[in-house]
């Protein structure tokens, strides 16, 4: 059940009405359920009980310490792509032994700090991040904790822009090439070989090239024994889609009974890197309705909100759930294009939805805890917005607005002539 839900005719975050969260905190903000994140987490770690493993929270998919926190709490393990992410899992309280590094650029620097502070695996997606790592880890005379990330090939059938294991995409370690790295990887002094990853796509809305992804895994996983080569854990990424309108994604339960009746018997920790089925939605953007400019052509709803707050609709054409706060009667429903005040044709977040809607109303973008906040950006010199956690019937504040003279508090002017 969502934790979204209309009370009284007006949209709640859990016991909270959005218009309070509004009044409190302003617009645009990003309100997020506590419960809904945590269930959504439960979901994927009760469904492996009984099977060692560890689910790693996509850091990127949203990075607020304090939904990093709320997931540490609940003892998950996080899937890192950057010394950034690093340092937040460490700030909100994650176990660095829980921490898997993903990534096809990472620098020394990173290296050395995952390194210092006792991360579970690097996953490594080249030969050269190989040698690299090899290189840091003697440096600091410590075994480097590897995975090779392979790319098995396989077409996840989403969006071109997130779709990640096929052979032209540019992560991870070809499948062909796969044992002859591993071979390097095993005569390498410094480095300890733990596991095998990949990561096909995002928003996967059928199962079916995830298991394929799986079998090929296998395959080699195989393959490195006959080798001996013992991989002890296997990573199978994120990718899991959600429902942002009428998608029927296979639920973590159900993916997860497929992937347990084919390691049944084997010798492997699972490992996994759900970002967006933990926290899509488990948010929402809340954001005004500015000004009203119906034409001859169109009906556009001006709203608060724009692409630098939420730019998936215009990266990727994607479509997000936009409903009113508090639903009107006293004025006629007609389609509306609700658009940002950002000076671009593509500052959308929907287009032609049936609302009825009058200026000062409040609407929800639904399904936006995942990939919203996180790409936001200050274009146009916008403030990034709030972020607030709902938890049962308390707000809190977990990332203040900004404000605009933060913005360019990093410049400088040039020295007077
Ligand atoms: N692991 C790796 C190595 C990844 O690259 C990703 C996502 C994940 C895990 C988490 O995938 P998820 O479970 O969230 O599908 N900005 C795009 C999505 C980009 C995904 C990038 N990689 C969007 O808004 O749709």
């Amino acid at each position: 059940m969502s934790e979204f839900q209309y009370q009284n005719g007006e949209l709640h975050a859990e016991a909270v009405a959005l218009s309070a969260i509004a009044e409190q905190y302003g617009t645009p903000c990003y309100v997020y359920s506590r419960r809904a994140i945590e269930q959504a987490f439960l979901a994927w770690d009760s469904a492996l009980a009984g099977q060692p493993h560890l689910v790693c929270f996509a850091v990127k998919a949203n990075s607020n310490l304090a939904v990093l926190n709320v997931l540490a709490r609940l003892g998950a393990g996080f899937d890192i792509v950057s010394g950034g992410e690093l340092e937040r899992v460490l700030a909100a309280g994650g176990d660095p032994a829980r921490v898997v590094f993903s990534g096809l650029g990472k620098t020394e620097d990173e290296m050395r700090r995952a390194l210092q502070v006792g991360i579970k695996c690097f996953n490594v997606e080249s030969t050269a991040e190989l040698e690299r790592l090899q290189k840091v880890a003697a440096e600091l005379g410590v075994q480097a904790p590897v995975s090779l990330r392979v790319n098995p090939d396989v077409d996840a059938m989403t969006h071109p822009y997130i779709s990640t294991g096929l052979k032209e995409n540019k992560f991870g370690i070809d499948i062909a090439s796969a044992l002859a790295v591993y071979r390097r990887a095993a005569a390498l002094p410094n480095l300890d070989v733990q596991g095998a990853d990949c990561h096909i796509g995002s928003q996967l809305t059928d199962d079916t090239p995830l298991i394929d992804a799986l079998d090929r895994m296998l395959l080699l996983v195989d393959q490195l024994a006959a080798e001996g080569i013992q991989v002890h854990h296997l990573d199978l990424g994120g990718g899991l889609g959600v429902t942002y309108d009428d998608e029927t994604p296979p639920t973590p339960g159900e993916y997860l009974a497929k992937v347990r009746e084919k390691v049944a018997g084997r010798d492997l920790t699972l490992l996994f890197e759900p970002g967006r089925s933990i926290v899509a939605n488990a948010g929402l953007l809340l954001t005004q309705v500015n000004l009203l400019k119906p034409t001859e052509h169109k009906n556009f709803a001006i709203i608060d909100a724009a692409m630098n707050d939420l730019i998936r609709p215009a990266l990727y054409s994607a479509w997000m759930g936009i409903d009113a706060v508090r639903p009107r009667t006293d004025v006629a429903a007609k389609p509306w294009d609700l658009v940002g005040p950002v000076c671009e044709t593509g500052d959308f977040l929907g287009k032609d939805r049936e609302l009825a809607l009058a200026e000062g109303d409040l609407l929800a973008v639904r399904s936006a805890g995942a990939y919203g906040f996180v790409m936001s950006s200050n274009y146009n010199t916008r403030p990034r917005a709030a972020e607030v956690m709902v938890d049962g019937a308390a707000t809190h504040l977990i990332r203040r607005r900004e404000t605009v003279s933060e913005l360019f508090a990093g410049e400088s002017l040039l020295p007077e002539a």
